[in-house]
């Protein structure tokens, strides 16, 4: 029997999210079907229900909803917890699970596809929204000698780094207390490249070999790529691979079977030009 799936948000339009699993579900043999569905601003809970009504058994969460994805969730697993949002459910019986398989992504395509360790790097996060949110315990668990977390709005940063509890290798600042430090890792996890704006930060962030991450895809060269490229930075990645490794943790959860990631972000990638 087919089994569906989709990604739910609002705008749901640009979301590869069909196209791989659909590239997943070839690749391992399963039996689904993944649609994209669009939920009103005020009404992403009914058309949760009505999905599961439906016979459908999981969903990708984007963009507005993944506050509400973990609100609504009856059974919640600690990575889901810890980023304070849910990037997927699973549909068991009348339990609603969730989990967030996005800091996840990112440390995978680090590590995996790029070949760039964790541990013991210097990490600089821009941003304080859901994003970095999710990034920060996946990345923590690495074994990371620092974290600084910087945000425009600086009052964010402390609030994302003070719930962490005690943990001294994490700190947080305001752009302009940035300083001189340089990092071996900068991720660029605020939604600035999606307007074309580049966070305001120096060149000087960019330690000697360092690799500049770009969560965003899709988008070419961002101004946070190019301030790295022109500063003679050369590992430069964006966000695809991120978002496919989450997807195949997703499709794991959902089917058991982990699917390979490589022909799937080789076709999805798009030059850093
Ligand atoms: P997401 O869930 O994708 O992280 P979000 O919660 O809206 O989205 O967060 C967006 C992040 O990008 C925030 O950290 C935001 O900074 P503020 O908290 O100060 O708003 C950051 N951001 C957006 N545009 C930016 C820009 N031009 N320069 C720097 N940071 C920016």
């Amino acid at each position: 029997m087919t089994d569906h799936y989709a990604v739910i948000g609002n705008p749901i339009a640009q979301s590869k999210s069909p196209e791989i699993h659909t590239m997943f579900a070839r690749a391992t043999g399963q039996d689904i079907v993944y649609t994209k569905l669009e939920a009103p601003l005020d009404g992403f809970s009914d058309a949760v229900l009505r999905f599961r009504a439906a016979g459908g058994r999981g969903m990708n969460v984007t963009a507005p909803f993944k506050l509400q994805a973990l609100a609504m969730a009856t059974r919640t697993r600690p990575a889901a917890w810890a980023a304070g949002a849910a990037n997927t459910l699973r549909f068991d019986g009348e339990q609603i699970e969730a989990d967030n398989f996005d800091g996840l992504g990112l440390v995978r395509d680090l590590v995996h596809n790029h070949s760039m360790p964790i541990a013991g790097r210097r990490v600089l996060l821009l941003g304080a929204g859901g994003a970095v949110r999710g990034a920060l315990h996946p990345l923590l668990e690495e074994g990371p000698a620092r974290v600084l977390v910087v945000n425009r709005t600086v009052e964010k940063a402390r609030k994302v780094v003070e719930e962490l509890g005690h943990e001294p290798r994490v700190a947080w600042c305001g752009y302009p207390d940035v300083g001189d430090e340089c990092f071996d890792i900068v991720i660029d996890g605020t939604s600035a490249s999606l307007r074309g704006e580049l966070p305001p930060i120096r060149a000087s962030v960019f330690g000697p070999d360092a690799m500049a991450y770009e969560m965003v895809y899709g988008k070419g060269l961002t101004p946070f790529l190019k301030l790295a490229k022109t500063a003679g930075i050369t590992r430069l990645a964006d966000g695809v691979g991120m978002l496919i490794e989450q997807a195949a943790e997703a499709f794991n959860w959902w089917r058991g079977v982990r699917p390979d990631t490589r022909a799937v972000i080789d076709k999805l990638t798009v030059a850093l030009v």
